[in-house]
């Protein structure tokens, strides 16, 4: 069985190396004794194929959010782009401050910035060198950056490159929490106070490993009322609403029409626009920076990531636009109308399941996001599952050995216990599909309730965990 072979080979990848190397080169055996403490942990990273792509597995863990990538359409839609454009380059010619500037990708940017209500729009090449320009390259020196403790890495990654020395996170999603942090930017920050200087807020749509939303409107209002000279910035990272969340999957803040009151918004195409991305075809994650025609420049200008790289070519562009044109046309609507229906089915499906009230109540399962899901207008594709941290590895053997492709997030993607199992669901998944997982989920739930409440003969261990640890027996 596929999934059987998968995991054999993630044990055989996670035995400790460095004490067997004693007689080898110091560099390689430095280097091993690094990955060992990620082996200790059992979060040694290996390159795999999901068992999904191997056709053995549901999908419930990859990025293609409106499955646009499994669908075919945006291949259609992209081949038309290439043959309206039969002569295009491969290349772009160098970085776009030099030579790497050309009509079609300027083409591109005035559209994605028409369609979502923005001046203008900077394409760059993935998300993550997004994060890296915008707070490596806007902040100015006295600004101060207020975020949200859960921002992704990149935008970590960039405010180490920032001018700015003064950062405060405040706690993920409370405006209290964002109030508290204005305040004391104030406190210690005089130009701030007098309007010379500005605060960045820092927060995204959908929290990518949470799928909760951020509450925009409140912390707009706590920043205009803190700082009523206006001096108060929202940058909103929105790569886990593109395509899913808005008019025709404009985002967050075109849904809540507050286009003018974001400095900075960033799309990513390389999750639900399944055009150019990380886990997609086509080079590297494509994104677009949107803001003022002020912002833009100074983005062009200072920010290392895109002065010092070459242009994204026309392949990569045509491979955006594909995805835009779908959904300035409309056509992704049914995707993302679907991935709603999916998401609610897995919610009525697992709370209809005998086992999941016990097993919610006895804290053995929880979905923090579950909650009034069927009075809210949208929920998210992403939704965390979680057990007892000492339970997750068997919670995620179960699903894998029930022909379920779904990964725990652990340290250090998310804090020190709070390591849970991340659910991606797809506009392509099944009713079927959805019920599988709800019942997998609750079965195992099920063998859990019986053993911490240690019936005479129940046993230890649930019955995935006992088969994975013979295999690691077996590969020891
Ligand atoms: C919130 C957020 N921002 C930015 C990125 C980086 O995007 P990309 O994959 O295009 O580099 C990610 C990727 O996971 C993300 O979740």
């Amino acid at each position: 069985m596929a999934v059987i072979a998968l995991l054999s080979d993630w044990i055989k990848s996670q035995k400790i190396k460095g004490p067997q190397m004693k007689d080898a080169p110091t560099f390689y055996r430095s280097l091993e004794e690094a990955l060992d403490l990620r082996r200790a942990d059992h979060s040694m990273f290996t390159n795999h194929k999901s068992a999904w792509k191997l056709g053995t597995s549901i999908d419930f863990c990859s990025n293609d959010m409106l499955s646009l990538g499994t669908s075919g359409e945006i291949r259609r839609t992209f081949l038309d782009e290439l043959t309206a454009n039969p002569n295009f380059a491969m290349y772009s010619g160098g970085s776009r401050l030099m030579d790497g500037n050309y009509d079609y990708i300027e083409g591109v940017e005035a559209e994605i910035a028409a369609f979502h209500g923005a001046e203008t729009a900077l394409i760059v090449g993935s998300g993550y060198e997004a994060n890296t320009a915008i707070y490596g390259a806007v902040p100015r020196p006295g600004d101060a950056i207020v975020y949200d403790e859960l921002v992704h890495a990149s935008t970590h990654d960039g405010m180490t490159h920032s001018l700015a020395q003064c950062r405060i996170q405040f706690r993920h999603n409370d405006v209290d929490a964002l109030r508290d942090a204005i305040s004391s930017v104030l406190d210690s920050q005089p130009m701030i106070v007098d309007g010379s200087r500005s605060i960045l807020i820092s927060v995204e749509s959908v929290y990518s490993m949470d799928g909760d939303i951020c509450p925009l409107l409140e912390m707009l209002e706590v920043a205009k009322e803190m700082c009523p000279l206006g001096n108060a910035v929202f940058i909103v990272d929105e790569a886990h609403a593109t395509g899913i969340l808005g008019p025709k999957g404009a985002g967050l803040v075109s849904q809540l029409g507050v286009e003018k009151d974001i400095a900075i918004r960033l799309h990513t195409c390389g999750k639900a626009l399944a055009s150019t991305g990380g886990n997609s075809n086509l080079s590297s994650g494509i994104a677009a920076i949107l803001g003022s025609a002020t912002v833009r420049s100074v983005i062009m200008n200072f920010a290392r990531y895109v002065i010092y790289t070459t242009a994204p070519s026309f392949p990569t562009v045509a491979g955006i636009r594909a995805a835009y044109s779908m959904m300035i046309t409309g056509n992704t609507q049914k995707y993302q109308d679907n991935l709603q229906h999916v998401v609610r089915h897995f919610f009525k499906s697992i709370e209809s399941n005998k086992h999941w009230s016990k097993a919610s109540e006895m804290g053995i399962l929880s979905i923090p996001v579950i909650e009034d899901w069927a009075e809210r207008d949208f929920n998210a594709h992403i939704v965390p599952l979680k057990t007892r941290q000492r339970y997750n590895w068997w919670l995620v053997f179960h699903l894998q050995l029930a022909s379920i492709s779904a990964f725990p997030i652990d340290y250090p993607t998310v804090p020190r216990g709070q390591s849970r199992i991340r659910l991606m669901f797809h506009a392509a998944n099944t009713e079927e599909q959805v019920e599988t997982l709800a019942s997998a989920i609750c079965s195992w739930a099920a063998e859990m309730i019986e053993i911490e409440e240690g019936a005479e003969g129940a046993k230890k261990m649930p019955k995935a965990a006992h088969q994975v640890y013979a295999l690691m027996a077996a590969n020891a």
